[in-house]
């Protein structure tokens, strides 16, 4: 098997927890904001594989905002400040406390790190750096280059090309499991970091591990 050379990070859900938007809003959300940020992710998702479909592309800040606006009706809450408030703080959510030391110790380690995430470049970037990767990460790769949404093969085909390296010389990490096996499915050696406990997704691909921190990345992609 090849060696790993880069270790490519999904964004949302596995670097940048997006349920903080939803739960620093609690004072308005109250006890339902759990609820609200499953729906609003929920939503989001669905948006961008069905718009993927339609091949009506539109990127992931409008993707966010359409699928929150679904979320609000559904939780019957008219309040536009409210929007403008978690449409800012999807720009300002906290990492996983997993992700800076596993970041770290894969530098250390002299790989190449990088980000593939179906974020538009602007949220990307102000996403990252109000976490404080930025200085961790060597390239942030969007999906709006291509156009489409992953699990779309075209998406990794362009990190791969981007990174100019073999796709079996990425290891890619992503706690989506439909994104895991996207990768897979593509030729990525692939680790899903499964947070949640989620049973295995039945799609084409097969991670080649299973775990249940990024804190376990470093050692399965030792060189
Ligand atoms: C991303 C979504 C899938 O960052 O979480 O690409």
């Amino acid at each position: 098997m090849a060696t790993v050379r880069a270790v490519v990070f999904d964004a949302y859900g596995t670097l940048l927890d997006f349920a903080t938007a939803s739960e620093r809003a609690g004072d308005v959300l109250g006890e339902r904001w759990r609820a609200f940020s499953d729906l609003w992710r929920r939503k989001q998702l669905e948006y961008t594989w069905l718009r993927s479909l339609m091949r009506r592309h539109v990127d992931f800040w409008q993707v966010t905002g359409e699928s929150l606006d679904y979320a609000l009706q559904a939780f019957a809450i008219r309040d536009p400040e409210l929007r403008g408030r978690l449409m800012n703080l999807y720009l300002h959510l906290e990492a996983y406390p997993d992700v800076r030391p596993t970041l770290e110790a894969l530098r250390a380690d002299g790989l190449q790190l990088a980000v593939l995430s179906n974020g538009s470049s602007g949220m990307l970037d102000a996403g990252i750096r109000n976490a404080r990767l930025d200085e961790l990460l060597d390239i942030v790769l969007s999906v709006d280059e291509v156009a489409v949404y992953k699990p779309a093969p075209e998406v990794y085909a362009m990190a791969a090309r981007q990174l100019d390296i073999l796709p079996g010389e990425i290891g890619f990490v992503s706690a989506n499991g439909w994104d895991a096996h996207g990768a897979s499915a593509f030729g990525f050696r692939v680790a899903w970091c499964n947070r949640t406990g989620a049973p295995p997704d039945r799609l084409p691909g097969a991670p080649e591990t299973e775990i249940r921190s990024l804190s376990e990345v470093p050692d399965f992609f030792a060189r």
